[in-house]
């Protein structure tokens, strides 16, 4: 049940009809959902369960029966979604853009506990190192992302890997996964190193209405692509599919993380929290390449598909980015009432106006708030991070020279 009087209904009212099946791992969200529970319903027999996947007759999941002596694949047999071709062949590559992701993925690694956090561990302890105001917005930070980051890896383990049909794209998608697994990670690691409440962070998003709001908004998009029922190949679920994209790369990771970055890399411009602001650095980085990549899928299905980019549906995104840009400038007052580190909500509206009006141009719709400006230029900085003398210098290079293999 939710603890508050129902702020979000508002938000839900908006958004399709979850047909959701129980059993695919999202129970736990059942009392955020204000839905009832059910017995699962996925067949636990796997032999049956390939039966069942056999029987759809989609063809496009990677688990059919192989074929023996079947053509060759071609490139030009390859396709974001709707594919056909043999998805256990990674090579011949079609999608160079989406390889070369994964690659700059694997190469940009990172660890959490690499991180010295003893700044930050000292800062934390001092009762006056920071002011109200900035406890709170580390403590709403971490409460957002330590779940926000789990949404973003259950809605792409149980929901869009099965219906994107081409293997460099899921290659990266498996990459984008893990590291989905390290942004929780760190959440956790400073959690533990600032001996916060654990059960107070990551209970969050269900206990405070502007974490929650968020969560809440991004849900149902997961929970009728995971549905078993669906699937890709008519135009009105071909638009749900890119709906659901639109919805989590461009606005849940290109939008609803943006308030928070701003605010953490803040205190780390004006050293505070400097272990936390390094921890969101790396993780900015990382988030900023999921949603180029997420743009691309776009924007390709798009052209392979361009009976789904319709007039009616390319308004109805604009409203969905512009009520999503509402949300989080409602996440930006509730975090900062008062105006902290110089900045205050104002300008987190403006510069989400900035960021939405980027995104819309990113693929392909027209803009929403002529004219915003950037207020806080620094961000595209920290976004490169070559910029950033001495950060990672050692720490990366180490770590891809291979020296944490052991064979003892
Ligand atoms: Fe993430
Ligand atoms: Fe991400």
């Amino acid at each position: 049940m939710l603890s508050w009087e129902d702020p979000i209904a508002a938000v839900t009212k908006k958004q399709p009809e979850p047909q959701v099946r129980p059993g695919m791992g999202l129970q736990d969200n059942e009392a955020l959902m204000n839905t009832a529970g059910a017995a699962p319903s996925v067949n636990p027999d796997p032999m049956a369960a390939l039966a069942d996947v056999e029987a759809e007759g989609t063809g496009n999941t990677g688990l059919e029966d192989i074929e023996m002596g079947a053509e060759r694949i071609r490139v030009d047999d390859k396709k974001i979604i709707n594919c056909r071709a043999d998805l256990n062949q990674l090579v011949p590559f079609k999608y160079q853009w989406a390889w070369q992701k994964y690659l700059d993925g694997c190469a940009n690694h990172w660890m959490p506990q690499e991180i010295n956090m003893n700044a930050d561990i000292a800062l934390w302890k001092d009762p006056n190192g920071l002011t109200e105001d900035e406890r709170t917005i580390v403590k709403r930070n971490l409460g957002f992302f330590s779940t926000a980051d789990s949404l973003v890896a259950n809605n792409l383990v149980l929901a869009v890997y099965r219906h994107i049909t081409n293997p460099e794209c899921r290659q990266y998608l498996l990459r984008q996964a893990f590291e989905e697994a390290l942004h929780t990670h760190a959440y956790q690691y400073c959690v533990e190193s600032l001996g916060l409440d654990e059960g107070e962070i990551f209970n969050m998003y269900r206990e405070v209405p502007a974490v929650a709001r968020k969560a809440e908004w991004a849900l149902p998009f997961t929970r009728y692509l995971a549905d078993p029922e669906f699937h890709t190949g008519t135009p009105e679920n071909d638009q749900k599919l890119l709906r659901e994209l639109i919805a989590f790369y461009v606005i849940f990771e290109g939008i609803f993380f943006y308030v928070g970055f701003v605010q953490i890399l803040s205190m780390g411009r004006r050293n505070k929290m400097t272990g936390v602001a390094e921890q969101f650095q790396y993780i900015l980085r990382d988030e900023s390449m999921h949603m180029n990549f997420g743009i691309d899928v776009i924007n390709q299905i798009k052209v392979e598909n361009p009976h789904l980019w319709t007039a009616a549906f390319k308004e109805e995104m604009r409203t969905m980015i512009r009520d999503a840009v509402e949300l989080e400038a409602q996440y930006a007052r509730d975090t900062m009432p008062r105006g902290v580190l110089g900045m205050n909500a104002a300008m987190f509206e403006e510069y989400l106006h900035f960021i939405a009006n980027r995104r819309c141009a990113q693929i392909g719709l027209t803009e929403i708030y002529p004219g915003a400006e950037n207020p806080f230029p620094w961000m595209s900085e920290v976004l490169d991070l070559k910029k950033e003398k001495n950060f990672f210098e050692t720490r990366v290079t180490e770590y891809q020279t291979g020296g944490a293999l052991s064979w003892d």
